[in-house]
């Protein structure tokens, strides 16, 4: 039989909750916030780092965790899909824009293109019409169409970027 590798204790940070677990070496990262956390916003699809949905942002950097071990998220922050509402349940602008401009349908792939989006937002709050289709060229949908997932991160831009202004603004 072959020999199985003693599990590994790690702990992480998961949408500001503090985790400590067991985990074997060969576990994805994907795997152990589904099975392990209960966290199954974090989508599998391809499995080999081709379709994006299972992306998650790992210490503020959006990782594809079907190709990421447990074991090498060790002492990070993570933040899944499941990070963006707030507590009281309100939707965060860029899933306000998807629902508002039709950006899915199945869903499947939505947690995966939401993550993206929320990265590149947060690194580039007026991104280009270029940087955008970049990042969308790096998540799969088979059923939406990528015009209505377009509009909705433009959409998304114009939303946070308001909020800003607000928060800006004094007696807002
Ligand atoms: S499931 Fe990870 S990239 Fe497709
Ligand atoms: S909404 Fe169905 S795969 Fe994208």
């Amino acid at each position: 039989m072959p020999e199985v590798a003693a599990a590994r204790k790690i702990r992480l940070k998961v949408n500001g909750v503090a985790h400590e677990a067991l985990v074997e070496p060969r576990t994805t990262l994907a795997d152990f916030l589904r099975g392990g956390l209960a966290l199954t916003g974090t989508h599998v699809g391809c499995e080999h780092g081709v379709c994006g949905a299972c992306a998650v942002l790992v210490d503020g950097t959006a990782v594809r965790s079907c190709l990421m071990l447990a074991v090498q998220a060790d002492g990070a922050e993570l933040m899944t899909v499941e990070g963006l509402a707030e507590s009281d349940g309100k939707l965060h602008p860029i899933q306000e824009a998807f629902v508002e401009e039709h950006g899915l349908q199945c869903g499947f792939c939505t947690p995966g293109f939401l993550i993206a989006i929320y990265e590149l937002l947060e690194s580039d709050p007026s991104p280009s019409e270029e940087a955008i289709r970049d990042v969308l060229g790096g998540q799969m949908c088979r059923c939406t169409g990528y015009q209505s997932i377009l509009r909705a991160v433009h959409s998304a831009a114009a939303k946070l970027g308001a909020a800003r202004s607000a928060s800006a603004t004094p007696g807002a």
